[in-house]
């Protein structure tokens, strides 16, 4: 019998959006004009646009429907109420504090718990997340299994929070410092790696055997279920609803960018269960985002996202397909020995550019340099996700060197079909073959905070 293995999409195409092809020539003067950062390219100039899964979905007829229907009243719009439904129902919070999208969420929840020398211990970090856990007066601490810096180490569970670790910083800290644990599911600077079921119930109890609370970011929750249904023992039957259900029961509440798995191009959310963190979480949300029955978000965001919300649990085949589909690209390049993070993810391809470049010493970043290039050969764009990234450490104003020196080619969800990531394969396998050539950069302007977003480069010539 042929064995079935098809993740085909569960759904067809009624509308298409025309993209722009460029040449060697043109994509040559646009990546100099754009300082060799992919950020500041013109998005016309792309022609597959991997930059980031984020708002970057193809919304469904009954989300676009959905946007007809949206209540503009600025309090007490419906579809705030149907926005807390569908988060109490498919995420189990009571109280949603809704943001204009997840950093929105992050500010409100490290104002409201974090004082200024407190210590927050998280599974790797995220760009914007420690940013505001540092701008409350927090200090990040790294607590993910070694295995997460490994980008060949086969461990099923990269994102798990390794318990010694924790353990180690509330013995060195003690409880009091650490106001919450900053948990992240399907750890997106990690190669987008989940957390097991296991370990998010052993980190929940240990935090509250110690009265530390566990904050959730639950922004790729849904991929992680998946993993967790295909790897976890014991859950192999479940649907990913209630595997989603069960992540979320194991913390006091969740930040969300509703820009990835809940299949919307804006919004987010602050999930809490407690009523009176989200009193004073509202009480902020009214100076920063807007009033508590629309946060950031028109009448028709969240209207669409209360649909999206649903549709991505409504069954298992969405969240099958899409991880497929990225799947699908990673097995391509595996094939031709290109090294990438292993297993592949969940939101993209995560390229091994301290393997591929290793002449290209990471103070002259090779994960850009390799971003640039592969941009150059056919107008795919990625992302650096390295020291570029990592940024300087506050403390000492060198480099933070991370282990992991990364291009992530990140897939939208419902948007590219199994031919685009032919090309892309293509792609990647003739820039791997000539690597040689691709020499470092340094920065011609650096700015102080998230400097990836706006920094600007240029080649170091060998
Ligand atoms: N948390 C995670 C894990 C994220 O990946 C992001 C955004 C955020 C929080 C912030 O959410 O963008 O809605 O303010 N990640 C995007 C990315 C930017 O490309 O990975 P946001």
């Amino acid at each position: 019998m042929v064995e079935r293995r098809s993740w085909a999409e569960p759904f067809r195409i009624k509308v298409v959006e025309p993209i722009h092809m460029t040449t060697r020539e043109e994509r040559v003067r646009a990546i100099e004009e754009a300082g060799y950062n992919t950020f500041l390219l013109r998005a016309d100039d792309v022609y597959i646009d991997l930059l980031t899964d984020s708002g970057t979905s193809a919304m469904s007829d009954r989300q676009w429907a959905s946007m007809m229907i949206g209540d503009e009243a600025y309090a007490g719009s419906h579809s705030f109420y149907r926005l807390v439904d569908a988060v109490q129902e498919v995420y189990g919070y009571e109280e949603l504090v809704p943001t204009h999208q997840g950093r929105g969420a992050e500010h409100i929840l490290s104002q409201i718990l974090i004082s200024p020398g407190d210590v927050v211990p998280g599974n790797m970090y995220f760009t914007t997340t420690r940013f505001h856990q540092e701008y409350a007066g927090g200090r990040f601490v790294d607590v993910i299994v070694e295995e997460a810096h490994d980008p060949a180490d086969l461990h099923p569970f990269k994102g798990n929070i390794d318990l010694a670790k924790l353990q180690a910083v509330i013995d060195e800290h003690g409880a009091e410092k650490v106001p919450y644990v900053s948990f992240e599911t399907n750890v997106n600077m990690a190669g987008g790696q989940p957390a097991s079921m296991a370990n998010l119930k052993a980190t929940y109890e240990l935090c509250r055997a110690n009265d530390i609370l566990v904050m959730l970011d639950a922004t790729r929750a849904l991929e992680n279920a998946y993993f967790i249904q295909q790897r976890e023992a014991g859950f192999e039957d479940r649907s990913i609803g209630s595997i989603l259900r069960e992540i979320c029961s194991y913390s006091d509440g969740a930040t969300v960018s509703s820009k990835k798995d809940n299949l919307v191009n804006i919004g987010g959310f602050l999930a809490l269960r407690d009523p009176e963190l989200a009193r004073r979480a509202r009480a902020l949300l009214v100076a920063f985002e807007g009033l508590q029955t629309y946060g950031g978000m028109a009448g028709r965001d969240m209207e669409a996202l209360a649909t999206g919300i649903r549709e991505m649990v409504a069954t298992d085949d969405h969240i099958r397909a899409r991880i497929g589909q990225v799947e699908y690209l990673g097995d391509l390049l595996i094939k031709a020995d290109v090294p990438v993070v292993r297993p592949i993810g969940g939101h993209g391809v995560f390229l091994d550019a301290a393997a591929i470049v290793p002449h290209v010493p990471q103070d002259r970043f090779p994960a850009q340099a390799l971003t640039a290039a592969l941009y150059v050969d056919a107008g795919v764009r990625g992302m650096e996700r390295g020291v570029v990234s990592a940024g300087r450490d506050p403390a000492t104003g060198d480099h933070k060197y991370p282990k992991l020196e990364l291009v992530r080619l990140t897939i939208p969800r419902r948007v590219y079909t199994q031919a685009h990531m032919d090309v892309v394969a293509e792609s990647v396998i003739a820039v791997h073959e000539q690597r040689d050539r691709i020499e470092g950069l340094r920065f011609t302007y650096e700015p102080e905070d998230l400097r990836f977003f706006q920094a600007r480069f240029e080649p170091i010539p060998a």
